[in-house]
């Protein structure tokens, strides 16, 4: 496997407190977790109905196991593979106080640690930019659904505004970074089109494809981002205040979902 340009031990390093909220991956938590699974709860309704006991549905990339919990809320037999070992011992611990039982697997997207055609929903979100073999990774995914079975997702766009925000604001400029590492490269984001080809190829059916990102038009939440970075604002609160949510914009992040043939 070729090397990551980018930190993807962070998940290890800081992994064990995902659910704080002074932890910056809590920003995937305070309002972006429900702003995602409002947008696939939409999906889910027009395409599979809204009845998911007996479902099963996989993670992959399930870090600290906030959307995990959502699907397992609503009924569906979740299953997470992540390759943090500390992130999933994170996730265990978090799902075993609030009683739900969701399985976690160690392993990668490219190589998923299951049988074929076992899942009616597959989901991967904010990992497609993380990985070193994208074709490997939808391929997987594609395998591991059943036909007619629904990938749902969300990642990073590959534009201007996104080298702006994932990569300047997020992670070089000292006064609103989230971390003092590469937590993303550039360079593996990826475009709307770039993944609808590659999905096509593996059989899986892009269906529509919508922004995620900051609904709150306050230019005072610029300076939240500040006192994020300082410690002095927790980030799952500024995360609440920029309100993430489905957009217009599709130019930094973008969710969308697609049918497996
Ligand atoms: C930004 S986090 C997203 C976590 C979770 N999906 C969420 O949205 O809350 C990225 C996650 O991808 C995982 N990851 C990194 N490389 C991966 C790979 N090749 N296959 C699967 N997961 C990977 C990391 O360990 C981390 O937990």
């Amino acid at each position: 496997m070729t090397p990551v340009p980018i930190d993807n031990d962070v998940y290890n390093r800081v992994g064990a407190t995902w659910w704080d909220e002074d932890n910056p991956l809590n920003l995937l938590h305070g309002s972006l977790t429900p702003g995602r699974f409002a947008y696939f709860r939409e999906v889910l309704t027009d395409r599979v109905g809204r009845e998911y006991a007996g479902m099963r549905a996989l993670d992959v990339g399930s870090g600290g196991g906030f959307l995990a919990e959502e699907f397992a809320k609503v009924g569906f037999c979740v299953v997470g593979v992540d390759p943090s070992a500390v992130s999933l011992a994170t996730a265990r611990a978090h799902a075993a106080e609030g009683e739900l039982e969701i399985e976690y697997l160690l392993g990668i997207g490219e190589k998923l640690p299951v049988r074929g055609t076992e899942f009616d929903v597959v989901y991967c979100c904010d990992v497609l930019e993380h990985v070193t073999d994208l074709d490997a990774v939808i391929d997987e995914i594609a395998r591991a659904l059943k036909p007619g079975g629904l990938f749902l997702f969300d990642t990073i766009n590959r534009t201007t505004t996104s080298k702006l925000v994932a990569i300047k604001m997020m992670q070089e400029w000292r006064w609103t970074r989230l971390f003092d590492t590469a937590i993303h490269d550039w360079s593996m984001c990826v475009r709307p089109g770039e993944l609808v080809e590659v999905m096509g190829r593996h059989g899986l059916q892009a269906g529509d494809i919508v922004g995620l990102g900051p609904r709150s038009t306050n230019p005072l939440r610029l300076l939240d981002m500040t006192r994020a970075a300082r410690g002095r604002l927790p980030w799952g609160e500024m995360s609440r205040r920029l309100d993430f949510g489905r957009t217009r914009f599709t130019g930094i992040s973008y969710m969308g979902y697609a049918v497996r043939a």
